[in-house]
């Protein structure tokens, strides 16, 4: 298990992308250094009474002594958060939670599938780094990237992961950039044209619980590895309190007992998309 660490943090920069989405890089040494990619901070906002929680955030990029979170503006929190200015200061917890497992670097791998829907371009961002950086000579590795977005203005990190030697894929609901429809039409239609010696692989995906259930049936149905992050409303983000607990199937299943409880927070947020009772 990593370490997790609770550091007030200094604002770098604090950069709006458009209306709704802004990216702010915090100075650190320790969590860069630890993070694993699917991994998330826990972030104060305030330093006053409210919001009194504190809000999960994936690590997106991880720089020298620097790590970004890339986030969208939903309710009071994210808004203040991106009211942050350069020399600000946060209090973060963090790195929390399983990562992804990279999988081995041996040469016989298929592509690595990343399936992405709205935010969820944020960790699988730093994942596609983590897989990246792990390429070697004889085993070079292709990452293809399906991205989905509400529309065009909502696409997020498409340079970002085609400069990291990425095929991208992507799939808006409007249709005002790459296929009209949902992310999982678009990895559907993918695996449904490889071959099986192509598709031999892996699925890493993070998204909107819909999505999310439907990558888990593709993977089942192609037979392929998958693992996904769950989002689940947080409250202390480190097991303690049982507020984001998702229903798994039991290790030692029973006709009694199927069934058991995990904590998205400790236990995830990154599962094996098997485990998952939808
Ligand atoms: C492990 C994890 C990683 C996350 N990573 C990111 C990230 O990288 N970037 C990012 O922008 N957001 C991320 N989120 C979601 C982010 O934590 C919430 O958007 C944030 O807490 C909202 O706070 P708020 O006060 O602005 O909005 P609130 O007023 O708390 O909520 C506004 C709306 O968003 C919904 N919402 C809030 N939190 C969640 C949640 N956890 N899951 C589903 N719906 C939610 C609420 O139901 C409500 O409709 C992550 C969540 C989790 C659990
Ligand atoms: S948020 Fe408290 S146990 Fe997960």
């Amino acid at each position: 298990m990593s370490r997790v660490f609770q550091e007030r943090l200094k604002v770098i920069a604090c950069t709006k992308l458009s209306e709704s989405y802004f990216r702010i890089t915090f100075a650190s040494r320790r969590i860069p250094a630890h993070a694993l990619g699917g991994q998330f901070v826990q972030v104060k906002v305030s330093d006053s009474a409210q919001p009194l929680l504190r809000r999960p955030f994936g690590v997106h990029r991880v720089g020298k002594n620097t790590f970004d979170c890339l986030c969208e503006i939903v309710g009071e929190a994210t808004r203040i958060l991106s009211e942050k200015k350069p020399g600000d200061f946060v209090d973060v917890i963090g790195p929390l939670g399983n990562g992804f497992d990279y999988g081995p670097r041996t040469k016989d791998q298929g592509p690595r599938i990343l399936v992405a829907g709205g935010m969820g371009v944020a960790p699988l961002f730093f994942l596609a780094e983590k897989i990246a950086e792990r390429r070697t000579p004889n085993a070079e590795r292709k990452i293809i990237v399906f991205i989905g977005a509400k529309s065009k203005k909502d696409l997020l990190c498409e340079k970002d992961f085609k400069q990291l030697g990425c095929e991208v894929k992507v799939a808006t609901d409007d249709g005002s950039k790459g296929l009209r429809g949902r992310v999982t039409d678009l990895l559907e239609q993918y695996l449904r044209r490889t071959p099986n010696a192509e598709r031999r692989s892996r699925i890493y995906a993070c998204g909107p619980k819909p999505m999310l259930k439907q990558v888990s049936l593709l993977s089942k149905h192609y037979n392929l590895p998958a693992q996904i992050s769950l989002e689940e409303h947080m409250a202390c983000g480190i097991g303690a309190c049982l507020g984001c607990v998702v229903k798994v199937r039991a290790q030692n299943a029973s006709r009694r007992t199927p069934f058991a409880y995990k904590r998205v927070c400790k236990d995830g947020p990154v599962f094996s998309a098997s485990e998952i009772i939808w």
